[in-house]
Order: C-alpha cells, then sequence, then structure tokens
C-alpha cells in the first residue's frame, strides 16, 4: 500500500460512527493502520461496531458520550490524552435529523439540531486542537451535507447547521493552518443510511435521486471511506478548508 495513504500510529476519533458513514469512515481509516477511537451514544451498540473493526484485526476501541454534552466531550478528549498521549485526526460526523414543515417546528428541536452537528464540532474541534497544536500536526474533518449547497424544505435545522459547519470548516482552516492542521469537509449527497431510512422507503423520493444524481443511485455507506483517507493522510497534506463533496454529481447538475 502506498506509504501516502498510510495511517500507521495515528490515533483518530470518529463521532457518530457507530453506524452508517461514521462507522464506514472509521473502518477506512482504520484498514489504512490507524487506531480508531468510536463516539456514538448508545454504548452497547458502540462496542459492537468496535468489535466488528477488531474482529478485522484492526485497532479500535468504543468511548460513548453524548457530543452535545459539553462536560463530557471535553472529558473524553482528555481520557484520549490520557490513554494514548495524543489525538492526529478528528471526524466530527455525529448528527440527527429533523423533518417538520417550517410552522411546525419547535425552538427546541431548532436548538437540538445545531447543537448536535454544529456546536458539538466546534467543541470537540476546540478541544483536539488544544493537543494538535502541541504536536504542530493534526487533521480535523467535520461531515457537512450537499443540503448545505441545494436547499430543500423541512430540514430547516438541519440546513441551517450544516452550513455553519461548512463555515467553521473555513474559520478553523484559515487559523490552524499555521499550526500544521489542516480543516477540510466531507460534504456528501444520498448515502443509504438508517438516518435515510424514511427517504429509501419513499418510492418517488428514491426514484427521484436515482434520475437527479448523474451516477443514477443512491451511494452506499463504504463510499465514504478513500475521501476520509485521502483528508487524514499524507495525500492530502495541502488540502486545507476545502468541502470535497461526494455526491455522485448531484450538486453540479441542474
Ligand atoms: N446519509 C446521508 O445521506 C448523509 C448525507 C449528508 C450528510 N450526512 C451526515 O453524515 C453524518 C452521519 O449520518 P448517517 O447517515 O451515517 O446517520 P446515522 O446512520 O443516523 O448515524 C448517526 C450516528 O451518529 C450518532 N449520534 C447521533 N447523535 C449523537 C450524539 N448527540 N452524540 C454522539 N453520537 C451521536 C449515532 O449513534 P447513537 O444514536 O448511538 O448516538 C450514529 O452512530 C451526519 O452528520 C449526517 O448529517 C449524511
Amino acid at each position: 500500500m502506498s506509504s501516502l495513504f498510510w495511517l500507521e500510529n495515528r490515533i483518530a476519533l470518529v463521532s457518530g460512527a457507530s453506524r452508517g458513514l461514521g462507522f464506514a469512515m472509521a473502518e477506512a481509516l482504520a484498514a489504512h493502520g490507524a487506531h480508531v477511537i468510536l463516539n456514538g451514544r448508545n454504548a452497547a451498540t458502540l462496542e459492537k461496531a468496535a468489535g466488528r473493526l477488531k474482529d478485522m484485526g484492526y485497532g479500535a476501541e468504543a468511548l460513548a458520550f453524548d457530543v452535545t454534552d459539553a462536560a463530557a466531550a471535553v472529558d473524553a478528549v482528555e481520557r484520549i490524552r490520557e490513554v494514548h498521549g495524543r489525538l492526529d485526526i478528528l471526524i466530527n460526523n455525529a448528527g440527527v435529523q429533523h423533518r417538520v414543515p417550517l410552522t411546525e417546528w419547535q425552538d427546541g428541536d431548532f436548538e437540538r439540531l445545531l447543537a448536535s452537528h454544529l456546536t458539538s464540532s466546534f467543541r470537540l474541534s476546540r478541544e483536539a486542537a488544544k493537543l494538535m497544536i502541541a504536536q504542530k500536526r493534526g487533521r480535523i474533518i467535520n461531515t457537512g451535507s450537499v443540503a448545505a449547497i441545494l436547499a430543500r424544505p423541512t430540514i430547516h435545522g438541519y440546513i441551517a447547521a450544516k452550513t455553519g459547519l461548512h463555515g467553521l470548516t473555513r474559520s478553523m482552516a484559515a487559523e490552524l493552518g499555521p499550526q500544521g492542521i489542516t480543516v477540510n469537509a466531507i460534504v456528501p449527497g444520498y448515502f443509504a443510511t438508517e438516518m435515510n431510512e424514511a427517504l429509501l422507503a419513499d418510492k418517488d423520493f428514491t426514484g427521484w435521486v436515482e434520475k437527479r444524481t448523474p451516477l443514477g443511485r443512491w451511494a452506499q455507506p463504504h463510499e465514504l471511506g478513500g475521501a476520509a483517507v485521502f483528508l487524514a493522510s499524507d495525500a492530502g497534506s495541502y488540502v486545507n478548508g476545502h468541502l470535497l463533496v461526494v455526491d455522485g454529481g448531484m450538486s453540479i447538475t441542474l
């Protein structure tokens, strides 16, 4: 395997990694030699996910906490410092969805969406940056969304949060670059995960995605792994503040 993509001796924290895109990105990092720390709220599911990676011979462990719990997030990064002495890669990926017409959106739901996607990414990045600045190297990767480039009805809190996350990616990249830290976002299109269960069950919507996407299909979670490895590895050493769109071409077509 090319050393350009090799992640041996790198410690990576991936939030929202018990399933879906987070698990797929963690698996790809681990397959390239990284030791991955999987995060999610449900400890039992998370242990199973880490077990699956360990069974494949990869370095993996579970670290359950709610990314919206400020104290728990700060403690988690401190624990990683105590146990591993470093943190090389942070992927801010945890998040939830909420779909209702604008007039039915409650303040609490809007704030919950901002907290799970945006505030949590800001906080975990700040804590990770303290370690990465001391190391003079690090990689922060945020999971954005094509929905922050092309809007849709009903997902107001989600789009607001992801648009903020794209902006936060750039402001952190501008500030942390001189410290040897890159900050980028991966911007997925439509992937077949639990978050999209309702959309996948809707034949009309599924057909629309297939027609709207030049590749003519939904993506599978493993198809995000390569982008994560690229941005986390030496192959992406001069890529900073970039939004890497992985959407089968959806956002470049009308
Ligand atoms: N699927 C797509 O098409 C798509 C497209 C664009 C962007 N994205 C983004 O990609 C990311 C992953 O989405 P996905 O489709 O893989 O979703 P998913 O299958 O629902 O997985 C979400 C993950 O996040 C965890 N999680 C949720 N809230 C959390 C919290 N407060 N603290 C810690 N962990 C939390 C979940 O575990 P627990 O429930 O156990 O906490 C789970 O591991 C999200 O940020 C999503 O917005 C997805």
